[in-house]
């Protein structure tokens, strides 16, 4: 695992880029990203959105697969992750919409949805560059607090946690929907590389506990300790429970940010 602390949540958002634009650049204009929704990953869609408008960055050809949606949002909800990464990603960074996957949370079998999302992304190829946000309590995706470490795509029953944390862009606590589609832990872990990305004081305790804690599903995002590719930016305010963030500076000044440097 891999440290990056920034100074600021701009800082985050570039230094993510950079090393998204780098596997774009390993694994060619057929790159299969792992798009995230929520307030974290806006300053690395930004940046992104940068590289692509200034003619470095092709993600034309890309395919994108989201880590989860809600159940019962109509695709054209505008909180639904499906309408989310249509104004985040896709139009910003110039996808391709036919080449974008959001699970379906509308489904009428929603077991089948699931298993067919896994399908869809097997036969891409599998992921190469899975972005993250982290919850609150330590969850990703919508893996809740003791998820299965090897779950797959599946339906979740959100926390009331993650609903209050994610009332803000509902009206009422009543109308954050109470279930979900997400990728597993065990799904996450099958993308070559990941990069999850952290702002704030409030995220500054599942930070902590998921990159210096034990490995365990009360804190699901920990299961990137197993991951050999998993590179966590972090501003200074959400690394500032970490007890090892002088050795991270250390490491991130004496040589090039690569996920395989000291995982
Ligand atoms: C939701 C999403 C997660 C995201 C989390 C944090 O629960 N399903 O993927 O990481 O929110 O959101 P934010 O970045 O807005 O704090």
């Amino acid at each position: 695992m891999e440290v990056v602390i920034c100074d600021d949540d701009r800082e985050v958002g570039h230094v993510a880029a950079a090393q998204i634009a780098q596997v774009v650049d390993d694994r060619g204009p057929s790159v299969v990203l792992g798009v995230a929704t929520g307030s974290s990953p806006m300053s690395t869609y930004a940046a992104l959105a940068e590289l692509v408008d200034a003619g470095r960055l092709d993600l034309s050809h890309a395919q994108a697969f989201a880590l989860d949606e809600y159940v019962g949002l109509p695709k054209g909800h505008p909180q639904s992750y499906h309408s989310f990464i249509q104004r985040h990603v896709v139009e910003p960074l110039h996808l391709n919409p036919h080449r974008v996957h959001v699970p379906d949370g509308t489904a009428s079998d929603l077991e089948r949805a699931c298993i067919d999302y896994e399908l869809a992304m097997a036969a891409a190829g599998g992921v190469d560059v899975q972005i993250l946000g982290v919850g609150s309590n330590g969850h990703i995706g919508f893996n809740e607090p003791t998820s299965s470490l090897s779950s797959r795509t599946r339906l979740k029953t959100l926390t009331r946690r993650t609903r209050e944390d994610n009332q803000r862009f509902f009206p009422t606590l009543d109308a954050v929907p109470t279930h979900c589609l997400t990728q597993g832990l065990g799904t996450i872990l099958d993308a070559r590389s990941v990069v999850l990305v952290a702002s704030g004081e409030h995220k500054a305790d599942a930070v902590a506990a998921i990159v210096e804690g034990p490995v365990t599903a009360r804190r699901p995002g920990s299961v990137l300790q197993f991951h050999r590719f998993a590179t966590i930016v972090v501003d200074e305010a959400a690394a500032s429970k970490l007890e090892l963030a002088d050795y991270y500076r250390q490491v991130s000044s004496a040589k090039p940010l690569v996920p395989t440097s000291t995982s």
